[in-house]
């Protein structure tokens, strides 16, 4: 082990602040997952991130901001963006907004477009990194590309290890889907990916106007961002979604025991995300689950996986699971 892990105590986020000031990269928690953070201000600081993660250059990163009013600094807030922030942040949601004239946001954490993905994170090591280091800080899911995404600082190890200057132990990311990402560009609103706030809360906060433009086009999702890539969250493993039955080898991530019956008494590898049917609590264990029974397959074979309820955050684990069932 090369790269350091340290428990968020204070001394470790001082240490962490003073590496993104002086143009390193270090993982740190947030409430979604476990982000690998560079100021967003130093193109050579965020080029770190692409080399450590193998990340396309042309995928934009998420710039997060210890508040709204940090983050009108760097883009332009319509009123529904506006609204949507009073209303989600600090929280698992991320607003696609113009960025300001002369914005000292990095090209490259921007990947050349002139919008901007804001979040200002809700867990305390996050705002607390936000505010000692002063830097906006480019973050993406700290791990390598096409990967599944962290939840612990060991998944971040398990991929990093080595390639960046630190991790900062947080323990476990309580949300564990990536934030829900809305582009506030246009006249309404549009999801770009669903994630850990609900799209039925989304819809609350907007009114129902604006609800049926949302679904609208949430139904024919338009690609503006080059990161809603097809394969993404991948295992090594095959994935066999929506299963109702399970093969001798296969491996089972079951929902609420459906698929438990198939199982032999002793299988190669079973994961309940929720023996009690409980979406929020799938989302906190799914990334942690595929690693797992990835681990247990030797990372080969096949996973059935039990079919999810789309409400809730069950529809940010269908995307997840759509897009690491994809052909790579
Ligand atoms: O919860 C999260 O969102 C985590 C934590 C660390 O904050 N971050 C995360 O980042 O999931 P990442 O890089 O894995 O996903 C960021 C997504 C990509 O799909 C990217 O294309 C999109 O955000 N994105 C960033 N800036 C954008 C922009 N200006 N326009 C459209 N999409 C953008
Ligand atoms: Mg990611």
């Amino acid at each position: 082990m090369t790269t350091p892990v340290w428990p968020a105590d204070e001394a470790a986020i001082a240490r962490a602040a003073a590496i993104m000031r002086a143009g390193g990269v270090v993982a740190f928690p947030t409430e979604t997952v476990y982000g690998l953070g560079a100021d967003a201000r130093q193109d050579a600081a965020v080029a770190k991130i692409f080399a450590a993660k193998g990340r396309p250059s042309f995928n934009p990163l998420i710039v997060h901001v210890a508040s709204l009013e940090a983050a009108c600094a760097y883009g332009i807030f319509p009123p529904m963006a506006e609204r949507l922030a009073a209303r989600f942040w600090p929280g698992a949601l991320t607003l696609i907004v113009p960025a300001v004239a002369g914005c000292p946001i990095g090209l490259l954490a921007r990947a050349g477009l002139f919008t901007l993905g804001l979040r200002v994170p809700a867990h305390p090591v996050a705002l607390a990194l936000l505010r000692e280091s002063a830097c906006p800080i480019a973050a993406p899911s700290a791990n390598i590309s096409g990967h599944i995404s962290p939840t612990t600082a060991a998944h971040v190890l398990a991929d990093l290890d080595g390639a960046i200057d630190a991790i900062v132990d947080g323990g476990v990311a309580a949300i564990g889907v990536e934030s829900t990402i809305v582009d506030c560009t246009g006249d309404a609103p549009v999801l770009l990916r669903p994630g850990g706030v609900a799209l039925e809360d989304f819809v609350a906060a907007l009114g129902h106007d604006t609800i049926m433009a949302t679904e609208a086009k949430i139904k024919s999702p338009k690609i503006t961002a080059p990161g809603q890539l097809a394969s993404h969250y991948a295992p090594k493993a095959k994935l066999l979604l929506n299963a109702h039955t399970v093969a001798g080898s296969q491996g089972v991530l079951d929902f609420a025991g459906q698929l438990r019956n198939f199982v032999p008494a002793h299988p190669i590898a079973y994961f309940d995300l929720t023996p009690h049917g409980d979406v929020v609590e799938a989302a906190s264990r799914l990334f942690a689950a595929l690693r797992l029974l990835d681990d247990q397959l030797g990372g080969a074979g096949h996973i059935a996986v039990a079919p999810i309820p789309t409400t809730g955050l069950g529809l940010a684990i269908n995307d997840r699971l759509t897009r690491a069932a994809a052909p790579k």
